[in-house]
């Protein structure tokens, strides 16, 4: 169930080029938010603005707060980006599925792509056993030190290079080919799709978190309709991220379009 909740800046800083990381005071929803779903936060910039979904990449219900992770693009997260600590944010929460967790799984693999590395964080606190990071950016990816601190260990992958191997995680992962009972994933569609591919060669299962372009955020519109398997035939349906997902079995994806 989502609240509507006007929730206090508490931290607001740049913690790379162009993206930022806020703290948030919303105990309503923070104590029922699960890792990998998202919030909707509204922009102040007039009533016909929609508000803009970001995931959680943090939770700390007992202290009412969450962390989110965003990269300035447009004119939303320019706004949140200017922001002072002590304002205060509308949101709604939390949205979405999040990941399926089990705790039978003593090994996990855990891929992030760019912006879509954070929601990944707080999944990789609550795993068990080993687990093995892969990420991959353009550059730099963030959070990789916050993934290490938890004791996971780190392999890295950028375009140019600059860290760990010269290619995408993908690549990374046919080198390293890591054993593993369960893929989580969050990053370019591109990506995930041959995340899911290299997963079902491996015969490994793959949660992966879409992050469609969004409208309304509830489910009222078709706004994020993805393709998706029906059980048992070759037929599909359009399903909505906002409200089915973000999360989705690699394998029920219709990547091809
Ligand atoms: C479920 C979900 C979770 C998300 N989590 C995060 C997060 O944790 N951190 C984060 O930085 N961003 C996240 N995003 C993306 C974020 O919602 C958009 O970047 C944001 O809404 C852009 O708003 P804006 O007003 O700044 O830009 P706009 O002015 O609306 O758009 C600026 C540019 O960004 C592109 N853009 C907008 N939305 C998306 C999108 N969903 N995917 C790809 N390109 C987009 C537009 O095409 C345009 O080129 C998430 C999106 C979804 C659907
Ligand atoms: S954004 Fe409207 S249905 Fe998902």
């Amino acid at each position: 169930m989502k609240s509507v909740e006007f929730a206090e800046i508490l931290k607001n800083e740049e913690i790379a080029d162009s993206t930022y990381s806020m703290e948030l005071f919303c105990p309503e929803i923070a104590k029922k938010a699960a890792a990998g779903q998202f919030i909707e936060i509204y922009t102040g910039l007039g009533e016909n603005i929609l508000p803009r979904p970001i995931s959680i990449s943090e939770i700390d219900s007992e202290n009412g707060k969450l962390t989110l992770v965003y990269q300035v693009v447009g004119r939303g997260t320019d706004y949140f980006s200017q922001c002072p600590v002590g304002d205060m944010l509308k949101i709604m929460g939390p949205c979405g599925n999040g990941f399926n967790i089990s705790h039978d799984i003593k090994q996990h693999i855990i891929v992030g792509g760019g912006i879509g590395i954070p929601p990944l964080l707080e999944l990789c606190k609550r795993l068990d056993g080993e687990v093995n990071v892969f990420l991959g950016a353009k550059s730099s990816p963030v959070l990789a030190d916050k993934f290490k601190s938890l004791g996971a260990e780190v392999f890295i992958a950028t375009d140019d290079g600059s860290v760990g191997f010269r290619g995408n995680v993908v690549e990374l992962m046919e080198e390293i080919k890591p054993q593993g009972k369960m893929i989580y994933s969050c990053g370019p569609k591109i990506m995930l799709k041959f995340l899911s591919a290299w997963a079902e060669k491996n015969n490994i299962p793959v949660q992966v978190s879409m992050e469609e372009r969004m409208a309304c955020g509830i489910g009222a519109c078709v706004g994020c309709a993805v393709k998706i398997r029906k059980s048992g035939c070759n037929d599909w349906q359009n399903l909505k991220v906002c409200k089915d997902g973000p999360v989705f079995m690699g394998d029920e994806v219709v990547w091809d379009e």
